[in-house]
């Protein structure tokens, strides 16, 4: 039988759309490699492209401090007695003072020279400005991260200004709250069926419920029958909201923490999972006790659709890699960003 004019477009259209599929929905060209995480046959593995990941690691390297810490004085009387308004770094030497100053300089400007984004230059001391004021706190809010949050979930990489900013003022992953809209006697939608996290239209703000305020993240019945479980499929799905921005800003698939035969186990999975349940808790801290609180001194020009101040996800540090900037380390040669105290001498000492 020979094809109509007509049916051998259809079928010509037809393969076009479909080569055009594959490439927009994530279609990679071989070789692609797996990596096995867990037991053998619970296809526990996770899926790279080398290319990918080569022009992902080019990116997130660590940058190389002004100058190196073994060269740095160590000695004269602490900035704290030199200078006027000092009240994180008092118990730096003035060269270390210098050199931290510098540094943030490039990880939060993106230039060593930019001491005028924070500063007054004809006053150093003077603190009017809201860049200095917010600083100061995202100084005690590092050393916060170094020191509390360090065996749980960052050490020994730490952190810097510099794994959240990458030489950006803003840094590129922030969150405000979302208006959700209210459609007729549809009723409260809970952001479902617009586009959000992963292309997918589940609730699109899974950041105010679980790394703002403490709701349940759980939702499996632990028992065969019904008996008790009173979670609704509405609540799983913003379970899964947060499930797939945790994996999307990773970089990995569930299986990276799952074990998929039983999402609630803890005790067949590696222990990635462990170190993002403490990551949960850490983020829910930054937002409420360092972020939201410097509200007030924002313009209003960095503030959300509803006023609110911006705030931090898992995004914000890990861009896309399981480990922040491949797990380089940016603590070892700052080691001020531990805050002061033993913690601080131990890594000197080093
Ligand atoms: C990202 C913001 C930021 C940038 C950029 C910055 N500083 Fe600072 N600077 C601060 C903060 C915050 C303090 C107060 C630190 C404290 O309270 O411990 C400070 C304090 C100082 C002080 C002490 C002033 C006094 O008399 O009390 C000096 C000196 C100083 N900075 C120099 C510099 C120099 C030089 C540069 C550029 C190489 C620079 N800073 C870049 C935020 C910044
Ligand atoms: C956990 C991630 C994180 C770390 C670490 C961090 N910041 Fe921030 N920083 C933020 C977020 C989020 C904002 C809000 C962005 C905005 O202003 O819109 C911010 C804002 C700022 C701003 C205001 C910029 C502007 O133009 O509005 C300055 C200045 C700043 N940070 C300095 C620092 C310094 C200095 C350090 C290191 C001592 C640091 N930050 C560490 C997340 C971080
Ligand atoms: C980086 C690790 C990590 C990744 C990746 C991850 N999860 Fe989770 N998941 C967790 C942690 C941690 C909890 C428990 C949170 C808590 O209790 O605060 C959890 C909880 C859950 C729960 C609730 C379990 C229960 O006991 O009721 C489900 C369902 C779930 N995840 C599904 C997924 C799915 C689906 C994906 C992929 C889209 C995924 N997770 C990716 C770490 C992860
Ligand atoms: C303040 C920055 C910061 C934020 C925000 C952050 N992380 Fe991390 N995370 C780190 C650092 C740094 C490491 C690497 C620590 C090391 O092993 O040296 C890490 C490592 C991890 C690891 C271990 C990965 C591996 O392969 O060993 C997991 C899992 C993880 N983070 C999950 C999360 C999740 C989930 C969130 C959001 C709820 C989150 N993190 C938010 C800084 C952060």
């Amino acid at each position: 039988m020979k094809l109509g004019i007509w049916t051998a477009s259809a079928v010509a259209v037809a393969a076009l759309l479909t080569i055009a599929m594959l490439t927009t929905a994530g279609w990679d060209r071989p070789p692609i490699e797996a990596v096995q995480t867990g037991y053998r046959g619970v296809a526990m593995e996770e899926v790279y492209n080398p290319r990918e990941v080569a022009a992902s690691m080019e990116v997130n390297q660590v940058p190389p401090p002004p100058w190196p810490i073994d060269t740095v004085d160590m000695s004269g009387p602490p900035a704290g007695e030199i200078y006027e308004n000092v009240e994180v770094l008092g118990d730096l030497s003035v060269d270390q003072f210098g050199r931290l100053m510098t540094a943030m300089s490039e990880w939060v400007v993106g230039d060593p020279a930019a001491c005028d984004y924070c500063h007054n230059l004809d006053n150093l001391a003077d603190d009017s400005l809201y860049t200095f004021q917010v600083s100061r706190r995202m100084l005690e809010m590092t050393e916060y991260i170094n020191a509390d949050w360090g065996e749980t979930h960052v050490a020994p990489a730490g952190v810097s200004c510099y794994t959240c900013h990458r030489g950006n003022p803003v840094p590129e992953a922030i969150w405000f709250e979302k208006n959700v809209p209210i459609r007729g006697i549809v009723g409260n939608l809970a952001g479902q069926n617009t586009v959000s996290i992963g292309d997918t239209s589940l609730p699109f703000d899974p950041f105010t419920p679980f790394l703002v305020e403490d709701n349940d993240i759980r939702v499996h019945g632990l028992t065969a029958l019904p008996t008790g479980n009173r979670t609704s499929i509405k609540q799983t799905e913003w379970t899964f909201s947060l499930m797939i921005h945790m994996s999307e800003a990773m970089g990995v698939n569930c299986t990276y923490c799952h074990n998929s035969r039983a999402f609630y186990t803890w005790d067949q999975v590696p222990p990635q999972r462990e170190t993002a349940w403490h990551a949960i808790r850490m983020v829910r801290a930054l937002n409420n006790d360092y972020l939201i609180p410097l509200q007030p001194v924002y313009p209003e020009i960095r503030l959300g659709p509803d006023g609110d101040a911006p705030k931090a996800n898992c995004t914000t540090c890990h861009y896309g890699v399981n480990q922040p900037l491949y797990g380089g380390n940016v603590i070892d040669q700052f080691p001020s960003l531990m805050g002061p105290g033993p913690a601080q001498e131990a890594r000197l000492s080093n």
